[in-house]
């Protein structure tokens, strides 16, 4: 199962004099999708290539589950960790299957074991192996090569995915394509993953927590319903868009019942009751009062017909056509 990741006062300065962190203490809780997001230069991946040792502390120290990193083996340590980065890096000459083999081999899995597994990741992103195993990088599309960056992050079934920008090369259609198969997935394998974007719409969609940084530091960590909800200073309301803000009020103030599709059959507790006419809007508002993550939503003569998630329910708004 997933790791916690915990930043321990971690300064990181480049030899240039450059401070790429300062000072940052925060904990990426285990089993869940958390996304990183600031500006260009703000020091996400400098924070990322700390979990694998990729770049080293200049002060503080990260901690798997208490270890310090600085302790661990580094060759192990990579290979329990996955890492999708943004230029994709399948390697031409080795196939399909061969790249996505490579560190099940390196951790000396038989070779039933390692196609099987093969097989499987490329039917989870809906790549027929038969098709697919045996050609090379440049025979499949950019999306296609994505996504296979994405299943060898995966191959080794380790506890922690960092995965780097690893949408931002592709076209609107094939990214939704697989923001949605990465939800799918995290449902199913509940991994500690670590996601770095520029894009808040991205963010929102597919969080657990969202980190917010800008130069260097964390201005904002929070679950995506809670950010929308209460931004801790100007610069996080700026950078989530106040027209972003302002358009989900409209959206709000249509009856709950018409997120329907959101809804879920069993109860999620702890929850609170809500008649299926009311707004979204009196929906948050009473979350907030009674300090709850999820609803029932009742007809007036008292039949549930859902339950949801505070969270789905802001996806839903945010997912709205027409939106922006
Ligand atoms: N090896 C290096 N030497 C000196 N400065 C560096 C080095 N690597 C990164 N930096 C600087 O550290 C800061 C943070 O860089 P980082 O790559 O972490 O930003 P980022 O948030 O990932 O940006 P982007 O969104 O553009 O990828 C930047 O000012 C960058 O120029
Ligand atoms: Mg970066």
């Amino acid at each position: 199962m997933g790791k916690i990741i915990r930043f321990e006062r971690v300064t990181k300065r480049f030899k240039d004099g450059t401070e790429a962190l300062k000072n940052i203490t925060v904990d990426i809780p285990k089993n869940k999708l958390t996304v990183i997001i600031g500006p260009s230069g703000s020091g996400k991946t400098t924070l990322m290539r700390m979990i694998n040792r990729l770049e080293n502390p200049t002060e503080g120290e990260v901690f798997i589950d208490d270890k310090p990193v600085s302790k661990m083996n580094v060759v192990e340590l990579r290979r329990s960790i996955g890492y999708v980065i943004q230029q994709i890096g399948l390697i031409p000459h080795m196939t399909i299957e061969e790249n996505i083999a490579l560190v099940p081999n390196l951790l000396g899995w038989d070779k039933k074991k390692t196609k099987q597994r093969v097989q499987e990741l490329l039917e989870m992103v809906n790549l027929p192996p038969e098709t697919y195993m045996h050609k090379y990088p440049v025979e499949l599309s950019g999306g296609q090569q994505q996504r296979v960056g994405v299943i060898r992050a995966l191959a080794g079934d380790p506890d922690i995915i960092l995965m780097d920008e690893p949408f931002s090369a592709l076209d609107p259609i094939s990214r939704e394509q697989l923001q949605h198969e990465l939800k799918l997935l995290q449902q199913k394998i509940h991994k500690t993953i670590v996601f770095v974007t520029h894009d808040m719409d991205e963010a929102l969609d597919i969080a657990d927590y969202i980190i917010i940084m800008r130069d260097g530091k964390i201005e904002q960590m929070a679950m995506p319903e809670e950010l929308i909800k209460r931004q801790k200073n100007a610069f996080v309301r700026e950078f989530i868009g106040e027209k972003r803000l302002e358009n989900m009020w409209p959206v709000a103030e249509r009856p709950i019942r018409e997120f329907k599709h959101v809804f879920k059959r069993n109860p999620i507790e702890p929850y609170t009751s809500v008649l299926d006419t009311a707004s979204i809007k009196e929906a948050v508002r009473l979350l907030e009062k009674e300090d709850k993550h999820a609803l029932e939503v009742k007809r007036k003569d008292e039949k549930v017909i859902g339950y949801v998630h505070a969270a789905d329910l802001l996806k839903a708004i945010t997912g709205v056509k027409g939106f922006e």
